[in-house]
């Protein structure tokens, strides 16, 4: 047995001698450590995927905060049922009706956010070795959540249009697929999304060979241009798992997301949730359902959706006037992301370096989003935390250093 703790005239602790195995894949996320940098004031941020938080709806929350208080308040802070409080439930359900995915408050599962969801699937589905297909570049929390599981990814690649759907037979014949995860909408990093014909195709994949889909979409609600795309779930209904969150539309302190499944896979998660913390939050499931009764949300999406899209607007055209020829980027229909690609050879990670120290300016190296390896000449590129002043300079800013670095 491995002692922890030997007294040798002192005591020294050797706690990295029994961890566990699992925690062997679990990396801090480069991101959560740029934001550390990325808080000093002068510099301008492209980094995390922070909404703009002179949006968020400070009134609205305070004045739900004392009406629930008021009105209900030894049920707030009182324990809750693990699947969520019932009228939340309900309300998430008929969202997810008019938004065309069949939903019951039955099949809904409330989550500590979008982020807990994906960790409650690792811990329901993921042996060790166990297969997760994804697009690459993913989102970075999936692979942090499931690689603390010890899964192992098979990736395809991404093109303007979001996975390479078909290029995925060919891996689902020779890989056993436990699930694939698809961020159809307004990708995370890439800000690409999936058409119709494609995620038909991909639902009759995975039906074909029996395997299950995740679909991740938190920014589905933030279109700024052309038409809803119906979303897997609808499409491959029995087999899907689909994740939400409120932080995105509302906002990310509330740390509220949700899941809507098949029941028998509502009932084990909820016994995975359970062994985690119980319940979400009571009080704050309150007081959103209090903020969504009222009809708040829809006419604050939509404010939010003029704001961003404003924004996206503004860093395209600053790409097209600083960036050096040879790079080229998304154009993103909705969501808070834009993905540029850069030359052959280029590195954006030591790039990021230099960005900060010398231009004051941060982004996301894209080679994060890449479970595998690879994708070391790309980057993520926020636009909805900035205001359009700062992402005019952020981004001359940041095309005065790559033609600088190219040139060398
Ligand atoms: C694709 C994707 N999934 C999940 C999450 C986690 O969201 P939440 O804040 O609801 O935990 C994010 C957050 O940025 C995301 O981009």
């Amino acid at each position: 047995m491995t002692n922890v703790c030997r007294y040798d005239g002192q005591y020294t602790c050797a706690w990295d001698q029994v961890l566990a195995q699992r925690s062997e894949g679990m990396k801090s996320s480069v991101i959560r450590e740029l934001l550390k940098v990325t808080l000093q004031p002068d510099v301008i941020s492209f980094a995390g995927g922070l909404p703009a938080p002179e949006l968020f709806p400070l009134r609205e929350f305070r004045e739900a905060c004392s009406y629930v208080l008021k009105e209900d308040g030894q049920r707030a802070l009182q324990y809750g049922t693990t699947e969520g409080y019932p009228p939340l439930r309900e309300f998430l359900a008929e969202k997810m009706q008019r938004y065309g995915v069949p939903a019951e408050p039955s099949n809904i599962l409330v989550t500590n956010g979008s982020q807990q969801a994906l960790d409650l699937i690792g811990k329901l589905f993921l042996d060790p070795g166990t297969v997760v297909l994804t697009g690459c570049p993913t989102y970075l929390g999936a692979i942090q959540a499931w690689n603390s599981y010890q899964a192992r990814f098979v990736t395809v690649p991404l093109d303007d249009d979001g996975m390479q759907v078909d290029l995925l037979e060919d891996v689902l014949r020779r890989e056993p697929v436990r699930f694939i995860y698809v961020l159809p909408n307004f990708h995370n990093p890439a800000g690409t999304t999936m058409p119709r014909e494609r995620r038909m195709k991909l639902a009759e994949l995975a039906a074909e060979y029996g395997v299950f889909i995740v679909e991740d979409d938190p920014y589905g609600e933030l279109r700024f241009e052309g038409e809803d795309v119906t979303p897997l779930v609808v499409l491959h209904k029995e087999n899907t798992i689909y994740l939400s969150t409120f932080s995105k539309t509302l906002a990310p302190g509330v740390r509220l997301g949700w899941i809507v499944d098949p029941e028998e896979v509502t009932n084990k998660l909820v016994q995975a949730k359970q062994g985690a913390d119980l319940n979400t939050g009571t009080y704050v499931q309150m007081v959103v359902n209090d903020i969504c009764q009222r009809g708040f949300l829809k006419s604050h999406v939509r404010r939010l959706r003029r704001v961003y899209r404003e924004r996206r607007d503004v860093m395209l055209a600053a790409l097209e006037e600083h960036f050096p020829s040879g790079a080229s980027w998304t154009r993103p229909q909705g969501g808070l992301f834009l993905w540029a690609r850069l030359p052959e050879g280029f590195d954006a990670a030591e790039f990021l370096k230099l960005a900060v120290e010398r231009e004051k300016v941060a982004f996301v190296p894209g080679s994060a989003f890449h479970p595998g390896g690879g994708g070391a000449s790309t980057m993520r590129l926020n636009f909805s935390n900035a205001q359009p002043d700062s992402i005019r300079e952020g981004i001359a800013r940041l095309g005065r250093a790559l033609k600088a670095q190219l040139a060398q």
